[in-house]
């Protein structure tokens, strides 16, 4: 049995044992099953081919110094793949369903939660797509619901160091009326080119405007975005971003701590006045952003300057991880405990 070096993970993908699979044929969800195959055969009509039917899901498993595997918000995970199903006419997985495929995935692969010490977790990844063979332009009559998952360790090579984000008026994400507010595969796709972009140009993420205007903030590359000053969290409103769960945690958080909690409409040049800046996200969980360039405008937005993370980024990160691990109590009752789900 292959080993991992948990200390050198990033966020890559990784075989593991098993996943987990689910077919919805005749009207209706079958039995889960067990595979150990990575792959998935596949009609070549299939709507998710040509026609996008496509939503993913992605949260986090996480070993406590007492041994204990922790998932994160699955009720939440659960209900915003049904709204992403939704969306684009597929079928919904049940929330039950979506609950016993994540939890037999993890525990399949129990041997691949990393262990506490290293920092790192399971990555788990639902998957929903339309299987049915169509040539027009419908919706398909079978679905396939997977659930796999790999050990990952932070998502930007900086960590929880500060990295820069740019701003490219040159492509959208998402429409305002369109699909950014769920997560389908389309959105992804959209946004390859423009993040291979700012790559190439040395940067973590592409921080997106809305697409209408071009005036307001709307979310960082596979994050939400959120602004601290003196005492106060703000997010920005919009109807073509993604409801980050992270993002919603964060900001339970932060009011808990005292923080005012403001979600509106925020526009570029405002950000100017704030102290700190971040991403947040399952896979980003709270990326600090040290500087955002606005090569259009000549504008540069400095929220770091000596290359470390800012004091409330820093609080609130420590309280989302601290939850997650087992560290700090489960206040808000958000984690689903392995042992007691079985
Ligand atoms: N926005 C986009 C576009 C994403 O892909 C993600 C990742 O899931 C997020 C935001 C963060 O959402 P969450 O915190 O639910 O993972
Ligand atoms: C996540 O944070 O779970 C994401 O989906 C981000 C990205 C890897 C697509």
């Amino acid at each position: 049995m292959e080993t991992v070096d948990w200390s050198k993970l990033s966020f890559t993908y990784m075989k593991t044992d098993y996943n987990v699979r689910c077919y919805w044929r005749n009207g209706q969800w079958g039995e889960l099953e067990v595979s150990s195959s990575e792959y998935i055969p596949i009609h070549m009509a299939a709507t998710c081919l040509h026609y996008g039917q496509d939503a993913f899901e992605g949260l986090k498993a996480f070993r406590g110094k007492d041994g204990r595997i922790r998932i994160f918000r699955l009720d939440e995970n659960a209900k915003r793949m049904q709204s992403s199903a939704d969306c684009i006419l597929m079928q919904r997985v049940p929330e039950e369903l979506f609950k016993a495929a994540v939890l037999k995935a993890v525990k399949m692969n129990e041997r691949f939660v990393p262990p506490y010490e290293s920092g790192a977790s399971l990555y788990i990844r639902p998957l929903l797509i339309g299987t049915g063979a169509r040539i027009g332009v419908n919706p398909a009559d079978e679905y396939l619901f997977v659930v796999f998952v790999m050990p990952v360790g932070p998502y930007f090579k900086n960590g929880f160091k500060p990295s820069n984000v740019v701003i490219m008026r040159q492509f959208d994400r998402a429409a305002p009326l369109g699909t950014g507010h769920v997560k389908v595969g389309g959105n992804y796709a959209a946004s390859l080119r423009s993040g291979q972009l700012a790559h190439d140009q040395g940067y973590a993420a592409v921080l997106y405007l809305d697409a209408k205007e071009k005036k307001y903030l709307d979310e960082c590359g596979p994050a939400n975005f959120f602004l601290i000053k003196g005492n106060k969290y703000v997010t920005p409103a919009s109807g073509s971003i993604l409801p980050s769960i992270t993002n919603k945690s964060i900001q339970q958080i932060a009011a808990d701590l005292g923080l005012e909690v403001d979600r509106r409409r925020i526009t570029v040049e405002e950000m100017a006045g704030f102290d700190e800046a971040g991403e947040c996200g399952t896979a980003a969980v709270i990326s600090p952003v040290g500087r955002i360039d606005d090569p259009e405008t000549g504008k540069q937005y400095v929220f770091s300057k000596d290359g470390e993370a800012g004091p409330v980024c820093r609080k609130l990160y420590d309280t989302l991880r601290g939850i997650q691990y087992g560290d700090l109590p489960d206040k808000f009752g958000w984690i689903t405990y392995l042992d007691e789900a079985e």
